[in-house]
């Protein structure tokens, strides 16, 4: 029985080039094998018209395929849209007027909190987001190769730039830009705060990407007991009422001593007596710090603290996974 394959390929090909493809339907190939059918021994002439007419079928689909991509028109795209341009009104994503739109409640709180230490004489700064060894490690303290450098591991440029894993890489700056201050008779007095980043593996309490309120302040007579009340001002004052604190030892190489501090969970935001937060790490300025920022240890000391934002607004607003903030979730920023 004739084969028909090769004649089958190239009548197939020819329905992409061919400027009127239907015609190729009643072109002389075709004709040829209709007419082939009759001239086939009875027990063939079965199978023969069946594939002819397979090809038939074929190559209408073939020419009705292109027809159809020559009709569709050409649609405009505008790839710096924040939707599909030719997307009906209705099928637009509803986006939220600016007028009523709100503030993050991480800037809304992160403004309170700035508020509160300013109120308390300390002056405010922005970390950077990016920054280098020596403010990261060098200057505060951590040995070349310490393990202590494995509690902050971040992210890392190929030139050597780290996005800062605390706050803490402001302390430098700040000591050094107030050492005028100081020789003049009056003491350092700084907050800053900014997003810091982490190598972490995410879950309901840790993400890779946060926010740190930093203090630092020193004086010629700067005390631990004042460190603690400033700290307690503050919680009182974030929060709203009175609050028991407590302390326990923390090792952090750019403070001697070094302690968490913790505030016992209120009652008003469901806590329990005796169920304790760990809201922050602090102690007091390590001399070598003070010293790396050319200021005299035997004549000026300091204390720092630093602690996680989040942290501060769950516990007021009853928030329970700190991955929200990030999510860019309408439903939860509308709440603020
Ligand atoms: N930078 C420390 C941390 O993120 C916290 C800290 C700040 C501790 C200042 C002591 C003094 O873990």
């Amino acid at each position: 029985m004739k084969d028909i394959t090769s004649i089958r390929d190239s009548l197939l090909a020819r329905v992409a080039t061919e400027e009127q493809p239907q015609a190729i339907l009643k072109s002389p190939e075709i004709k040829a094998l209709y007419a082939d059918i009759a001239q086939l021994p009875p027990q063939d002439r079965g199978a023969y018209g069946k594939a002819v007419n397979e090809l038939k079928v074929a190559l209408e689909q073939a020419i009705a395929a292109r027809q159809e991509r020559a009709v569709a028109p050409i649609v405009p795209l505008d790839v710096t849209a924040p939707w599909d341009i030719n997307a009906s009104a209705a099928a637009r994503p509803s986006l939220l007027p600016v007028e009523q739109g709100t503030r993050h409640p991480l800037t809304k709180e992160l403004t309170r909190v700035i508020d509160i230490f300013t109120h308390m004489g300390f002056a405010a700064v922005e970390s950077r987001q990016i920054d280098d060894d020596w403010h990261m490690f060098g200057a505060l303290n951590f040995p070349e190769g310490h393990p202590a450098r494995d509690g902050y591991d971040t992210f890392r440029t190929e030139e050597g730039f780290v996005p800062p894993a605390h706050t803490s890489t402001m302390q430098h700056r700040i000591l050094k830009a107030g050492k005028a201050k100081l020789e003049q008779g009056e003491a350092i007095a700084s907050i800053s705060y900014g997003r810091v980043f982490r190598n972490e593996d995410l879950d309901a309490t840790h993400e890779h990407t946060f926010y740190q309120v930093e203090g630092v302040y020193v004086s010629e007579t700067a005390t631990l007991g004042q460190m603690l009340g400033t700290l307690r001002s503050f919680f009182e004052a974030y929060y709203g009422q009175e609050l028991q604190i407590k302390t326990q030892p923390g090792y952090f190489p750019f403070v001697e001593p070094g302690l968490e501090f913790a505030i016992e969970k209120p009652a008003a935001l469901n806590g329990k007596p005796g169920e304790w937060l760990e809201m922050l790490g602090c102690g007091m300025i390590h001399p070598n710090v003070l010293k790396a920022a050319d200021i005299d240890p035997e004549k000026y000391q300091g204390f720092a603290w630093g602690g996680g934002l989040e942290r501060l607004v769950m516990l007021a607003y009853n928030i329970e996974d700190l991955r929200y903030f990030e999510s860019a979730k309408l439903s939860f920023l509308r709440k603020f």
